[in-house]
């Protein structure tokens, strides 16, 4: 039998190959995943049983072949919680607590403390679970059309002891927007990858779903359409909240006040990018 270093060493090595810079982080990973153990490499010497071992080296050969690691190991977290993942479902990504810091830090300012909100193009569930997390009292609605997003949807919402309304439409379509209204929040993490962006994607995120990722030509079909759409869902005087990729934040600041939204607030993330907007529905 092989000891844990010895194969640590040898999956470290393995994933390197492909990319040098995670394949420590990917490896312990797979290391506490498989073997159950939040410090496995505390007891190096420990032999790893044969099955156990191939079982280890099988997942390091997928992600050394550029098979997303969140994936592999069927759950990521965000917002400190824990997210159901898997092929179907875009994986969470830490820029996207920039836009649940945002809508929280909006109903507290506004004293909200039972805000009805809608997440719409929800996934994993990632931001309507993490809001209702913070705001227990507030009734949270999160939209999604794709059936394999939705099984993890529902999977994460229970997980997490989330009582949300998770409703299977498409947000593109004006009845979805009838069903829901006297909205105080709209958030929403839609697609916005661009033609060119998706014909340069990176073998990992070419494992997630295109109907995750795509947002039409120039990435902003969905803030177009969304806040035409969803405008009349929301009371006066209420929060529209979008993420949006590197660059966009011009258009999609200009989306919204031609569309009447006022007082658009953009947010940088963690790595200093401009990655979302909020802005007041007001009368004009
Ligand atoms: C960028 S992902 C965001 C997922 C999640 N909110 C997050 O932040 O990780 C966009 C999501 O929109 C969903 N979607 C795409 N088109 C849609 C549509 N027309 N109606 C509803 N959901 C849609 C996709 O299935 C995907 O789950």
């Amino acid at each position: 039998m092989v000891s844990r270093r010895e194969l640590f060493t040898q999956c470290r090595e393995l994933i390197a190959q492909r990319d040098e810079e995670t394949a420590e982080f990917d490896t312990g990973c797979i290391f506490q995943d498989l073997l159950g153990e939040r410090n496995p490499m505390f007891a190096p010497m420990l032999p790893v049983p044969d099955d156990k071992a191939q079982e280890i080296l099988s997942l390091a050969q997928r992600r050394s072949e550029g098979y997303p690691l969140q994936y592999l190991l069927g759950q990521w977290e965000f917002w400190g919680c824990n997210f159901k993942v898997g092929e179907g479902v875009l994986i969470p990504r830490p820029d996207t607590e920039t836009l649940v810091e945002q809508v929280i830090d909006i109903c507290r300012r506004e004293k909200m403390t039972a805000p009805k909100i809608a997440d719409l193009c929800s996934g994993s569930g990632c931001i309507a679970v993490a809001l209702k997390k913070e705001l227990p009292a507030a009734e949270v609605y999160a939209v999604e059309l794709s059936d394999k997003a939705l099984t993890y949807l529902r999977q994460n919402a229970q997980l997490n002891g989330c009582d949300i309304r998770i409703i299977q439409g498409d947000v593109l379509n004006e009845d979805s927007a009838r069903e829901i209204r006297g909205l105080d929040i709209l958030v929403s993490n839609p697609p916005y990858l661009t033609s060119q962006d998706m014909s340069e994607l990176m073998t990992e995120v070419r494992h997630e779903p295109a109907e995750a990722l795509f947002g039409g030509d120039d990435g902003l079909d969905f803030y177009r359409a969304l806040t035409e759409l969803w405008k009349p869902s929301l009371r006066e005087g209420g929060f529209i909240a979008y993420e949006f990729g590197m660059g966009q934040h011009g258009d999609v600041k200009r989306i919204l006040e031609d569309n009447g939204f006022t007082d658009v607030e953009l947010r940088r993330d963690g790595g200093g990018i401009i990655r979302t907007a909020a802005a007041v529905k007001k009368d004009r």
